[in-house]
């Protein structure tokens, strides 16, 4: 049934709806690709497959929908040795986000934080340790703030009222250890509460904060970026939206925990005593289960695409020698929750 349609969808927007009317189906165009499955629950690596060459492939469209599925399935998909360019990850992220049924008012994300005229564009976010040093991103390293190494833990611009769907990052410069990238399974720790706890937390929503972005562009010197960012409804000054805790991602159907470390500061309705110990046990469940998680160790011009409205992932600090990469984001429907739609285990035991 069209998320529209049925009285059981809670959140969303009128103007950032799914295209798609039911989880899409995969339709086994990848499997002569070399893979393995990283872990049970999440992750995934080809080998010799280069999305540069699925561009202009002669069923490119059914090629990009499987990667899809496949991502959404599993969460994160890595690509080994990519020679793809950042122009072309812009279209291939374009063409995923749609095939994957993204609303039409959606496309690739703007961030607040880029900067006009920057060096790749306005849709490319530089990923870079030497920016990293002044300070930015979520591990805020100029404020007082926790030092573990877990803090950074986070699904990407989930500020913005209509987030991303899928992200695609590929590191072309970087230590020769160090720098791994962690993703979590939103999929998973929704499977992991017990029936009462899940229950309750349909019921709620969330509030999602980037203020501090607005410190971080005065210390940048670069102001906000108040245009239209990929969607008409991420614009202005504001860097806050209101999310269900539990969401359902409309390429595989299943349901996951929808809030994070990085940006979620309130769960909504209730006091902010009770807010802060279920944050707590939500995010604690995120980073103390690493069994719902994998950890990428990148070599050169390794590419990975994730699905950022049911997974997390947290970077690695812990070398001092440069590493850049080019990050592209497209946006997908305003976050809601089909009460119909099942727990990825549950889909599975029936399937
Ligand atoms: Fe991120």
């Amino acid at each position: 049934m069209h998320p529209t349609e049925s009285p059981n969808i809670r959140g969303g927007h009128d103007q950032a709806r799914p295209s798609i009317k039911t989880p899409l189906a995969y339709s086994g165009s990848l499997d002569s690709f070399n893979h393995k499955d990283l872990t049970p629950v999440i992750g995934r690596e080809y080998t010799g497959l280069q999305i540069a060459q699925v561009l202009d492939a002669k069923d490119r469209d059914r090629l990009i929908k499987d990667i899809a599925i496949t991502v959404s399935q599993r969460g994160v998909v890595f690509f080994r040795d990519q020679d793809v360019t950042h122009l072309q990850m812009k279209d291939f992220c374009e063409r995923l986000s749609i095939l994957a049924g993204c609303p039409s008012s959606s496309s690739l994300h703007i961030h607040p934080l880029t900067e006009e005229g920057s060096e790749l564009g306005d849709q490319i976010s530089v990923i870079s340790s030497v920016k990293q040093k002044k300070g930015g991103g979520l591990t805020h390293q100029l404020s007082d703030t926790s030092r573990f190494a877990s803090v950074g833990w986070h699904a990407d611009i989930t500020f913005e009222k209509v987030p991303s769907d899928y992200a695609m990052l590929k590191i072309h410069t970087l230590p020769e250890t160090g720098g791994d990238t962690l993703w979590a399974s939103g999929y998973e720790i929704y499977d992991r509460l017990s029936p009462p706890m899940a229950v309750f937390l349909e019921g709620l929503t969330a509030t999602h904060d980037a203020s501090f972005f607005h410190d971080e562009a005065v210390r940048l010197g670069t102001p906000l970026r108040e245009i239209i960012r990929g969607s008409p409804l991420n614009h202005g000054s504001s860097l806050n939206a209101v999310h269900p805790v539990i969401r359902t991602n409309p390429v595989t159907g299943w349901k996951s925990v929808f809030v994070n470390k990085g940006f979620t500061k309130r769960i909504n309705g209730i006091t902010k005593d009770e807010s802060d110990v279920l944050l707590n046990y939500l995010f604690n469940l995120v980073t103390q289960n690493h069994d719902a998680q994998v950890r990428f160790r990148w070599n050169k011009n390794d590419l990975a695409i994730w699905d950022n409205r049911s997974n997390w992932h947290c970077a690695t600090y812990d070398y001092d020698e440069t590493r850049v990469g080019d990050r592209v984001c497209s946006l997908g429907e305003a976050p809601y929750l089909d009460l119909d739609s099942k727990s990825r285990r549950e889909w599975l035991s029936l399937a």
